[in-house]
Formats: structure tokens, sequence, C-alpha cells
């Protein structure tokens, strides 16, 4: 992968971390900073080796303070909607990614933001996390994806309140509404636990922790019927090494190994 000037990346055992490095401006996403997180995503696609990812932003102040707002002059009707498609696209490619991405969230999660950490299949927030989708501010609404995923995550009343007012909510508000999984003391704490959690989901089959993925972004895609994709991500599963293994391990009272075949 090329030299990025606004993502760091760092690997610990079979667990990527991707930080956003772009502290002085809040790790504000601007296009460059967008190109690189699609690239390294679609390097997470790649590479067999990842079974686990976590996407953080640099510091404590922000996870990331929404789509970068100095290049929104370039906006107009013609060209909005294929920014917006475009940042969806990479959001769907997180949210579809078959290895399981943890968004650990220290603090400001706005616009853009929390439109990413809504895209990973788990949030992990610090105490200090604020989340909001302030776009109305500014005269526009969400593009990449938070109208929707706000409204799966904490229900449709809620989302409403939180689109139409600007709203932010606070680490603990967002763990009663379900917008996040666990809430830490800090960002340390909410490393550690991102990393637990993913110290689990590596242990397991790779092939079903993919299919997972499938089955539950299904409930969302209204043109799939859910019951089905689950019916043949099972039956998927069934015709691997692994489930062979899986079963045999239980049988012999011992941990299975898995090889993701
Ligand atoms: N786009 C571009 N730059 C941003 C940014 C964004 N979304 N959010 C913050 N920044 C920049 C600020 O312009 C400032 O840059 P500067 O030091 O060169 O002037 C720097 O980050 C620090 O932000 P600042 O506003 O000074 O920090 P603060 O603590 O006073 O306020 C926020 C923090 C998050 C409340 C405030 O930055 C904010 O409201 N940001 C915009 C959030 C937003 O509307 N996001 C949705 C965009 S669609």
């Amino acid at each position: 992968m090329a030299d990025m000037q606004n993502i760091s990346l760092s690997t610990e055992g079979s667990i990527l971390t991707i930080t956003i490095n772009r502290e002085s401006k809040l790790n504000a996403l601007n296009s460059c900073t967008l190109s690189e997180l699609k690239e390294v995503i679609q390097s997470v696609y790649d590479d067999k080796d990842i079974s686990g990812v976590i996407l953080t932003g640099a510091g404590e102040k922000a996870f990331v303070a929404g789509a970068d707002i100095s290049e929104f002059s370039l906006l107009n009707e013609l060209n909005a909607r294929k920014f917006a498609e475009e940042g969806q696209e990479i959001f769907e490619m997180i949210e579809n990614c078959h290895t399981p991405v943890i968004a650990v969230v220290n603090g400001f999660a706005l616009g853009g933001g929390c439109e990413l950490a809504m895209a990973c299949h788990m949030r992990v927030a610090s105490a200090n996390a604020r989340f909001g989708q302030p776009e109305v501010n500014l005269g526009i609404l969400p593009g990449y994806g938070g109208t929707q995923r706000l409204t799966q995550l904490i229900g449709k009343g809620r989302a409403f309140e939180f689109l139409m007012t600007a709203d932010m909510m606070d680490a603990n508000q967002a763990l009663s509404f379900g917008l996040v999984n666990h809430v830490e003391s800090d960002k340390d704490s909410a490393l550690a636990k991102a990393k637990e959690i993913l110290g689990k989901t590596s242990a397991k089959a790779p092939i079903a922790i993919g299919l997972v993925v499938d089955c539950v972004n299904a409930v969302f895609n209204h043109d799939e019927n859910g019951y089905q994709t689950e019916a043949n991500a099972f039956a998927r599963c069934c015709g691997t090494e692994d489930f062979k293994e899986g079963a045999k391990a239980f049988m012999e009272k011992r941990q299975a190994e898995f090889k993701g075949e």
C-alpha cells in the first residue's frame, strides 16, 4: 500500500488497527482520507491473515468530527449525489466486510463520523464520546447512510429527534439507545475491550463469522429474504472443513482449530 497521509495502521497479531490521523482537524474526512480508507478496507478484503479490525481516531478529542466542511464549497446539486454515493460505497464495504470491524469511538463522532461508526459491525465508546448528526445545522442532511443506519440502530422516533434537532448524545445515552455496545472509561480501555471482543471472534470459524455479517445485513435489505440467506449460509457452513473440525473438537473435548476452509 502506498504511503498514506491521513491514516495510520498498526497490527497486533491478526488484529489491524486503522487510525484516522488528522488530529488538528478533529480527523474530519476529506476526500484524501476517504480514498485512503477505501484502499485500506479493500486490503482487509484481500488479506485472510487479518481476523479483526479496529477503526479509531487519533487523539482523545475526536473519533471523526464529520465530513470535511472546508470541501463543501465544491458541492452543488449536480455533483453532490456522486459525493454521497462514493461515501456510501466505502461505508457499505465496511458494513459488508467478512472480517469483524469495531469502531472505538473516542470523543466526537459527528456527521460522517457517526455514520462511519454506524457502518462498523460494533461500537465501543470511551466515556467522553459524543454522537450526533448535525448536518441540518449546515442546511443539509446525512449523505453517507446516516438516516438509514441511525434509524436501524436507535429506532424511528429517536432517529427523527437526533436528525432534526442536531442534538448530540453522550456515551451513556448512546449505550441506552443501543447505538454502542459498550462504554469504557477512556480510550485505552475502549481499545482493550474491542481487542477482547476480536480475540473471541478470531477464535471462531472465519467462514461462519463472515456469513453472520451477510445474514444480519440481510435484515435491512428489503430486496433480500433474510431467512433464505440464513438457510443458504447455514448450508454453506456445513460444507466446510471447519464445520467438521468444530463438531469433532467438541466430541473430543478440545478447542477447535479453525482454518477458514
Ligand atoms: N470539517 C472540517 N474541519 C473541521 C471539522 C469538520 N467537520 N470539525 C472540526 N474541524 C476543524 C476546525 O475547523 C478547527 O480547525 P482550525 O483549528 O484550523 O480552525 C479544528 O478542527 C478544531 O475544531 P474546533 O471547532 O476549533 O474545536 P471545538 O472544540 O471548538 O469544537 C466541534 C468541536 C466538534 C463541536 C466542532 O469542531 C464542530 O462543530 N465541528 C463540525 C461538526 C459537524 O458539523 N460535522 C458534520 C459535518 S457534515
